[in-house]
């Protein structure tokens, strides 16, 4: 499928559901998300017939999310479903990792490639303080799990905020020393109205990157074809990568190659563009494949060019928060 801008997309990125078992205090309110109806939620079936036809007209990589896509009952036989699809989809997942050790040889062993965990820092307590609940310990057990049974190359997410966890960018950075994982520092995106942290709370990629030169000689890898939005380092010795992620500073909107599906059943062209196209109302009518196809290439039609998050300045209140996104 191709975009008005000729972009090619081919990434689904699929939020199965947006209740979470963390609270981190820039994504969820302490009392959680006002719950989207259980009846509102996509059944698998209906996510997995959505999945099907998107893999049918070329989407060849998916990306489950949440919320906390291990929360969601009967997750693993929906990535077997999923893998199990003839035009064999690459299938990945986002997790925060509290579920994952319990998970992770099962969700391997089902077709699952690979799993990026978020994480913001090392310290136990102020785990609990950012995610306002502990399991640090649990944290690691899963990245260690999920390495273990070889969901590689493993990515952690970690999201720097000024005067909360940004000092822990360098440790975050020295794990790469011992570890083949991809640490990646995403810049804060103020787009949760009324959650805790302010805009200038946002560590910018600048900031990052300078801290991270600061370590050690810090060399840029080269993109390899539409890379994503992280731009990828190494440290000379060091078995892993770091890599940032510009998400406000620098649109990567020009590569961008993404669709989302809401656990609501809405297709959403553009992370920060509230225009989305309905799917649940058309798949509890009966409409058809063809009617499906039809939506889901609407969808890709009026994909924005880019976004103006960083012209926007200040607090975005946004009608649906990253939750009910899934980043
Ligand atoms: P890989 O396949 O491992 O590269 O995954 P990914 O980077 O696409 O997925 P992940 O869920 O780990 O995303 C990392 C974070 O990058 C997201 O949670 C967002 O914070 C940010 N991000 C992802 N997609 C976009 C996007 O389209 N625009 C912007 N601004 N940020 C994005
Ligand atoms: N800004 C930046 N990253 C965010 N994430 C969630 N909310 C925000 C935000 N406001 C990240 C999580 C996770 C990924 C899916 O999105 O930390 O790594
Ligand atoms: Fe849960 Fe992720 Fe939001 Fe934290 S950032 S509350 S782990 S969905």
């Amino acid at each position: 499928m191709r975009d008005t801008f000729n972009r090619k997309i081919d990434y689904l990125r699929i939020s199965v559901t947006d209740r979470c078992n963390l609270r981190c205090r820039y994504c969820m309110p302490e009392e959680g998300v006002p719950s989207v109806g259980h009846g509102q939620v996509l059944s698998f079936e209906e996510l997995f017939r959505v999945a099907r036809i998107a893999v049918e007209q070329g989407v060849c990589k998916i990306r489950l999310t949440g919320g906390e896509p291990l929360v969601r009952k009967g997750l693993i036989s929906f990535v077997e479903r999923l893998c199990q699809l003839p035009q064999q989809p690459e299938l990945t997942l986002t997790s925060n990792g509290l579920l994952l050790a319990a998970q992770a040889g099962e969700l391997k062993s089902v077709g699952l490639q690979r799993v990026n965990v978020s994480l913001d820092t090392l310290k136990p307590e102020r785990f609990e303080q950012i995610t306002r609940r502990p399991g640090l310990e649990q944290v690691l057990a899963g990245i260690y799990a999920a390495e273990a049974a070889g969901l590689l190359p493993l990515k952690l997410n970690m999201v720097p905020i000024r005067g909360v966890n940004a000092d822990e960018i360098a440790d975050f950075a020295r794990l790469t020393f011992a570890h083949n994982w991809q640490v990646r520092f995403i810049e804060f995106m103020p787009v949760s109205g009324g959650l805790d942290y302010p805009p200038e709370s946002r560590f910018s990629a600048a900031e990052i990157t300078e801290v991270l030169r600061g370590i050690a000689p810090l060399q840029e890898l080269a993109r390899k074809g539409p890379a994503g939005p992280a731009r990828l380092f190494q440290y000379a010795g060091a078995k892993g990568v770091v890599g940032v992620i510009p998400a406000v500073s620098e649109h990567f909107c020009g590569e961008c190659n993404r669709l989302r599906l809401t656990s609501d059943g809405f297709l959403r062209p553009c992370l920060f563009c509230e225009n989305e196209i309905d799917l649940r109302t058309p798949l509890r009518a009966g409409c058809s494949d063809d009617d499906l196809v039809r939506l889901l290439r609407g969808a890709v039609e009026i994909k924005p060019e880019r976004h103006h998050l960083a012209e926007e300045q200040g607090v975005q209140t946004r009608i649906r928060k990253m939750q009910g996104i899934g980043g």
